[in-house]
């Protein structure tokens, strides 16, 4: 019998779940083990969803299966956000989707427009949907660097020059996870001025559309005049609202695009459990001071991190949006990878996070540090990687973090 399937063979060890199995080792062992490894939010969703869902749930009428891509209501209130929040004009009908989170619109959207040996365009580092969404889909990728400068335009010229075939799309996500880098404007609407030249498709995952910091709203790449016309756009509930384990999330934009996905969708699932898209609905449409105060709790927790880890002697620069910090291994330390370290932290300062190498080999060099602690727990991570550090001979500020 042949067990060496195709897919399979394509996928690589997942690095993170290495990090992932020795915390949940030392947690059943009793360590205490804080973890600013996964991206999964600590917080409760507002009680004003929990009580919908627990409304509907109650209703005899609402247990069948729902509409695979989403209630009329929940497209609706998802046009409405797009309306206020951007002020982008998107028809409910047929140009947004209901997905079981923007992973799952990510990878189906994947399976319907790939065939074998398409040329996908796709971050590097990146969350890793971006680039195995399509590899399980049989494409090849061509990695484009994940910093939105000069560079990043030079080589998608290039990978449009040389690669065979051309490739025929371009995958990007901002705020990024894992680097937390942002966009403006002027950015999309180069990146869309590129597509339409290149006849290229562009899949923006705008994951962390409303975690931002220092007063400067994220963008959509739908704000550009004429978007639409090649780009599709993913957001979700997961960090917004805090829903991560409830799976929904949206795709909003080309029509072309959303018939694609919505076809794949109605072979594969039959929409997320009604109650819960009927809670998103009033997510989205109810008071949205659970948003903010969300965002303000996040940038605390960013300073705590930055200055708080700073004075135990590693420095990590402020990100400007999403729930991550993107650091660099102290410098001394650089020899050991990003594995290695994490390894470490863990091993030895009782602190999870995230190896940079596991989202692509330009994030070795770098670990990434989630912000789903509270301020208590990120000072007493800073306090047991001071020590640490030090037990590793690097240099730290006289003053204890406290
Ligand atoms: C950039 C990015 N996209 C998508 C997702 C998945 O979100 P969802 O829960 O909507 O599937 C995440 C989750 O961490 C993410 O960081």
């Amino acid at each position: 019998m042949n067990d060496d399937f195709y897919r399979i063979r394509r996928l690589p060890p997942y690095v993170i779940a290495e990090v992932n199995s020795m915390r949940a080792a030392a947690r059943a062992r009793g360590d205490d083990i804080i973890d600013l490894g996964m991206g999964n939010p600590d917080l409760p969703p507002p009680a004003h969803v929990i009580a919908k869902l627990a409304e509907v749930a109650a209703k005899p009428d609402a247990h069948g299966y729902s509409a695979s891509k989403g209630i009329p209501g929940l497209r609706k209130a998802q046009a409405n956000y797009y309306g206020r929040r951007f002020g982008v004009d998107v028809d409910p009908e047929t140009e947004v989707v209901v997905t079981l989170g923007s992973k799952e619109g990510l990878a189906n959207l994947a399976q319907a427009i790939t065939a074998p040996g398409d040329v996908v365009l796709a971050p590097n580092p990146s969350y890793p949907i971006h680039t195995f969404g399509f590899i399980i889909a049989g494409a090849t990728i061509r990695s484009v660097p994940t910093t939105p400068d000069e560079r990043y335009f030079e080589s998608l010229e290039r990978a449009m020059k040389f690669t065979v075939p051309k490739p025929s799309v371009l995958v990007m996500g901002y705020p990024s996870n894992p680097t937390a880098e942002t966009v403006d404007l002027a950015f999309y609407e180069r990146v869309v001025e590129f597509a339409k030249k290149h006849q290229l498709w562009v899949l923006s995952d705008l994951a962390y559309s409303e975690i931002y910091f220092d007063g400067k709203p994220t963008p959509s790449i739908l704000q550009v005049p004429g978007a639409k016309d090649v780009a599709i756009e993913f957001t979700s509930m997961s960090k917004t609202y805090s829903m991560a384990g409830w799976r929904i999330g949206f795709a909003v934009g080309n029509k072309t695009l959303i018939a694609a996905l919505t076809r794949v969708k109605s072979y594969l699932d039959y929409g997320a459990f009604t109650p819960i898209q009927a809670a998103a609905v009033a997510a989205i449409n109810g008071p949205q001071d659970c948003v903010e105060s969300n965002r303000q709790l996040y940038h605390r927790r960013r300073d705590v991190l930055v200055e708080s880890f700073g004075r135990s002697g590693w420095e990590i620069p402020p990100p400007r949006a999403s729930m991550f910090a993107w650091a660099p291994l102290p410098p001394s330390l650089e020899h050991l990878g990003s594995l290695e370290f994490s390894k470490q932290l863990l091993t030895h300062a009782g602190v999870a996070v995230a190896p940079g190498v596991g989202y692509g080999e330009d994030g070795e060099g770098f670990v990434r540090i989630a912000l789903v602690e509270n301020e208590h727990r990120i000072r007493q991570a800073a306090r047991n990687v001071r020590k640490y550090l030090q037990s590793m001979g690097v240099n730290t500020p006289a003053k204890a973090a406290n």
